[in-house]
């Protein structure tokens, strides 16, 4: 992340730079603003891994972030957040959040899926359950009832099918009873004809290099580590059903990588399964590894009638990085 002041002061080199390497990276200096404002649909960022406590810097990095959100020349119509938005799902944790939000209007909604330290509340001792502050706070700043951890709604008529575990563990704990409902639920989804984001704090096992781009580490004992867990064959299924199926997901904390990463190693932060397409953000909060590192990383959909064009942006340092921008076509 580059400090404000030392930002202003590096802006016009940026802008120069991003002039001359254009044909090559990109404009990665270029405002946010959606490539075709005058035809984009649904506009909407994501970040993973938020990690909110009590800690200054975090705060710091979260509002540098969301005050560019707020200056977007393309007015962003919701944020989300994939996961681990807190760093341990403590009720002060969660009200730091709050805070934060209450100071900002980043977009017009706010989604936030649950992650695997939004469970890890000691409150949990006292018979308060992570369930219960994960509802609570989602109404409190994102003014959504719910009653499950698991969720579906809607923004400008496009659906996001959120996932969520029901447990305090490291993968994902998904019930029957939450997969019958994903299954029902991705039905009514598609029946809206537009293009389905499900979101879920774990990737699918096996997907983006994992076991072992999980967390840096190279001793991974199973093979789902860093994964979804159990359901993930199940929940692939279900979403292979469907065309234009948009899974997100965080966790891994592995950095930004692309086509020379994926010709290389065989594996990627963007993969393609026909017409389901899977991305896994780097972590918003920390330094990521296996790719770009940075903090301060999350990417940008802009939805057309025709394509997906999916923009990943350091949203703490207002830059785009271009080179890794992709634009899906929409299966009629
Ligand atoms: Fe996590």
């Amino acid at each position: 992340m580059i400090p404000e002041p030392l930002r202003t002061v590096l802006t016009p080199g940026f802008k120069a730079l991003s002039f001359i390497t254009k044909p090559v990276f990109g404009d990665f200096a270029a405002p946010l603003r959606a490539e075709d404002p005058e035809h984009i649909r649904f506009n909407f960022a994501a970040l993973a891994d938020v990690h909110v406590d009590w800690r200054s810097y975090r705060w710091r990095r979260l509002s540098t972030a969301l005050r560019d959100m707020e200056h977007s020349y393309t007015p962003i119509d919701a944020l989300v957040t994939l996961g681990d938005t807190t760093d341990h799902g403590e009720p002060d944790h969660w009200e730091m959040a709050e805070w934060i939000f209450m100071h900002h209007k980043p977009a017009k909604e706010l989604i936030f899926a649950i992650g695997n330290h939004d469970t890890w509340t000691h409150e949990e001792e006292a018979g308060r359950k992570f369930q219960d502050l994960f509802i609570e706070y989602s109404e409190k700043i994102c003014n959504r009832k719910l009653d499950k951890v698991y969720f579906y709604t809607e923004v400008k008529g496009y659906p996001f099918v959120s996932l969520g575990s029901e447990s305090d563990c490291l993968n994902a704990d998904i019930s029957d009873e939450q997969l019958k409902w994903f299954e029902e639920t991705m039905e009514k989804a598609a029946a809206t004809g537009k293009p389905i984001f499900v979101l879920c704090h774990q990737a699918l096992n096996q997907t983006h290099g994992l076991p072992k781009t999980f967390d840096r580490k190279e001793d991974y004992k199973t093979m789902d580590e860093g994964g979804i867990g159990d359901a993930s064959d199940k929940v692939r299924a279900i979403m292979k059903k469907y065309k234009n199926v948009f899974y997100m997901s965080g966790h891994s904390h592995m950095g930004l990588n692309g086509k020379y990463t994926q010709k290389k190693k065989g594996y990627c932060t963007i993969e393609h399964d026909g017409s389901l397409h899977l991305f896994n953000l780097p972590c918003f909060m920390f330094w990521n590894h296996h790719g770009i590192k940075w903090c301060g990383l999350g990417f940008q959909f802009e939805v057309y009638d025709d394509k997906v064009v999916v923009r990943p942006r350091s949203y703490a340092s207002r830059l785009w990085y271009s080179m890794y921008r992709q634009e899906i076509a929409l299966e009629k």
